[in-house]
């Protein structure tokens, strides 16, 4: 399996493993020595349309030098918008399947074996990727979805086109979801939805997200995270859900995509400057240590250098602990692609580069602030970078390594919650040691 994407596509690789392994498959160590290589793909932004495409094509050789009987398939959002046209353009792709139809996917491999190729793409999904078995990367950790689809049409975004409607799964299949996760042994959830804040909407004629935050948190999980927010759909009640339940984590990714109203209403954000300036100081005041962080884009047709000012300038105001910086990049067929003032290519550059730097100091300055002070970590991993350091998260979404050596043998795995004090910071990582041993 090869996962591109988002969270969502990461929880339903997630469900596509466990229905293979259903299939009475096995995970293989890489593609030569797999019998079926599945792609879930992403098309948010060109760069990822472009690897996928380098990707699939270089597996070729794969059938060519000798191994005929591979079967390739192909889902997820590029499955689902290129449909047929994939194929043609990969005629060694023997399955292509949408965003809709996961569960398909063991019937359309068993045709491809049987010599029929198959491109299933549905414009609606029936059942949630959730309902489905999983076979989850970590034991300890879960992604429940909440609503799929979108309904914003923000007018740079493909997502709406590629991932249908919006809709929402009804309360008790989450709670009940999150209790059988529980009793599985995970310790934490992220609820999942491209706009968790209008969940029920649809089902309830009203939302109730913060119902959901405070049931899932009473199902006995001790660290419930949620993506992605839409600032305009955040209200106060989530705000105080999200204060007054310990089990929810104090980090909050709220995509601001820019810091100029002017932009922000071509985006079809329908929230101006102002509006996100005030939820933000709602969210500090309600929880002095939130960690923020946010996604922006530079390069917006029509941003002139007023409207990027505007951006820097709610960066320096906010200090996020984290922002993902994305390069606008035109989708076929939204409605931002086809606006005619496009920013010139160094413009955007230098842009860029002035708004990485306040990232970088911002994040740097969020986690100097916590040096000396106590953190709750759950622990992930052995670190990547230094066998003798294991790695954790704190509630805050911070990322802290701790010498291995230092902790009890016992509490070596991960899954397992430890109390650190941060002794240094780094601009994407903390250094602490455990306590009581
Ligand atoms: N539903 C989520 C995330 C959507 S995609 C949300 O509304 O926040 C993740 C991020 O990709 C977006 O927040 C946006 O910053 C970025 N993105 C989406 N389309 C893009 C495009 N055409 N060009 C550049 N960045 C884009
Ligand atoms: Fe895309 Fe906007 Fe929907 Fe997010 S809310 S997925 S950015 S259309
Ligand atoms: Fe990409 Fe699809 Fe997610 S386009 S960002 S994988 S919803």
């Amino acid at each position: 399996m090869r996962t591109f994407g988002c969270q969502m596509n990461k929880h339903d690789s997630e469900r596509i493993a466990g229905l293979l392994e259903a299939e009475g498959m096995l995970p293989a160590e890489s593609p030569e020595l797999a019998d079926v290589v599945v792609f879930n793909t992403c098309c948010v932004r060109e760069k990822a349309d472009e690897r996928l495409y380098g990707q699939v094509a270089s597996l070729k050789t794969l059938k060519t030098g000798g191994r005929p009987d591979v079967l390739i398939a192909v889902g997820g959002c590029i499955g689902q918008r290129d449909g047929t046209h994939l194929r043609k353009r990969l005629p060694h792709v023997d399955v292509v399947f949408g965003t809709h139809n996961i569960g398909s996917l063991p019937a359309l491999l068993d045709a491809a074996r049987q010599g029929r190729p198959s491109v299933q793409i549905l414009d609606e999904g029936e059942t949630f990727a959730s309902d489905l078995p999983s076979r989850r990367e970590h034991p300890w950790h879960a992604w429940v979805s909440i609503t799929v689809g979108c309904d914003n049409y923000c007018s740079y975004c493909i997502v709406p086109y590629v991932r249908g409607h919006e809709r929402s799964r009804v309360l008790e299949a989450v709670v009940a979801e999150a209790e059988a996760l529980v009793a599985d042994g995970v310790v934490e959830i992220t609820l999942l939805g491209q706009n968790v804040n209008s969940y029920g909407r649809d089902l309830y004629g009203k939302p109730r997200f913060a119902e959901v935050l405070r049931a899932v948190a009473a199902t006995g999980v001790q660290r419930v995270r949620f993506a992605t927010s839409h600032p305009k759909d955040l209200c106060g009640e989530t705000i105080r859900a999200m204060a007054e339940t310990p089990q929810v984590c104090k980090s909050l990714h709220l995509p601001v995509q820019s810091g100029s109203s002017r932009t922000l209403a071509a985006m079809n954000r329908i929230y101006t400057r102002e509006h996100y300036l005030g939820l933000v100081s709602e969210l500090r005041s309600a929880m002095p240590d939130l960690a923020l962080s946010t996604d922006v884009i530079v390069g917006f047709p029509g941003e002139t250098d007023e409207d990027f000012a505007d951006t820097l300038d709610l960066f320096q105001q906010i200090g996020f602990d984290q922002a993902f910086t994305f390069i606008y990049s035109p989708r076929e067929g939204t409605p931002a692609a086809s606006m005619p003032q496009r920013v010139p290519k160094a413009v955007i550059q230098e842009r860029f580069d002035s708004l990485v730097e306040v990232v970088q100091s911002s994040a740097a300055a969020c986690n100097e602030r916590l040096v000396g002070t106590t953190q709750q970590i759950l622990i992930v991993g052995r670190s990547k970078r230094d066998e003798d350091m294991l790695t954790g998260r704190t509630g805050s979404n911070k990322v802290v390594h701790v010498p291995a050596r230092d902790v009890e043998t016992q509490r070596l795995r991960s899954g397992s919650f430890i109390d650190v004090e941060i002794d240094e910071a780094q601009t994407w990582f903390l250094l602490g040691h455990p306590l009581n041993k």
